[in-house]
């Protein structure tokens, strides 16, 4: 049984529904009296649990898009080197961005993302990210929404991954370490 696998839950499925909600309600808030689209991109495909979640508690209008970044680097260390798999469908020019995205770790990759969008002209961007994991933080970046700070330990679930596997655990837990 693959659950076997999981040391501890860190955040079950209901903190995260309600943390998903507490932020959806402050995204809601920021954004009501805007009369512009806010362009949600899901940064796959980690966040793909977040995201769908998230975005029906975000009650105003958004329009979905998604990108695949990968980061270069063997093993838990990343290059900082970061390459976009799939680009942007949609023209951001002159749009209101939000990121969307699992967990914030070194931040290179989210620290690539923005400056891309930027130069793509978007009007605004804000990170969104359920997770951030501050102490293997690298690039100097301001996550505008955050679900729960987590220590550093390899967490799996609800979209996080090791190998490809785990991410469909509706909870967030910690991957026993001889996994
Ligand atoms: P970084 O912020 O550029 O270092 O990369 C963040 C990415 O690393 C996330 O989107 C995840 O894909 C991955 N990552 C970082 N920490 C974890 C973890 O604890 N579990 C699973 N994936 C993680
Ligand atoms: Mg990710």
């Amino acid at each position: 049984m693959f659950e076997d696998d999981i040391q501890t839950i860190m955040f079950s499925a209901d903190e995260i529904a309600a943390k998903v909600k507490e932020i959806g309600e402050n995204i809601t808030c920021d954004y009501k009296l805007m009369t512009e689209d806010i362009f949600c991109v899901g940064i796959l495909k980690g966040a793909v649990m977040f995201y769908t979640d998230l975005v029906r508690q975000i009650k105003t209008n958004v329009k979905f898009d998604f990108m695949v970044a990968s980061s270069y680097g063997s093993g838990t260390k990343s290059s900082g080197a970061v390459k976009i798999l799939k680009d942007l469908d949609y023209d951001v020019a002159g749009k209101h961005m939000i990121l969307i995205e699992d967990i914030v770790d070194t931040g290179i990759t989210m620290e690539y993302l923005l400056k891309y969008c930027r130069g793509r002209g978007a009007k605004s961007v804000k990170i969104c990210s359920l997770l951030n994991k501050p102490s293997r933080r690298v690039a100097d970046i301001t996550i505008d929404y955050v679900g729960f700070t987590v220590p550093d330990e390899f967490l799996v679930g609800y979209g996080l991954d090791y190998d490809g596997n785990y991410r469909n655990l509706p909870y967030i837990g910690v991957l026993k370490p001889d996994i």
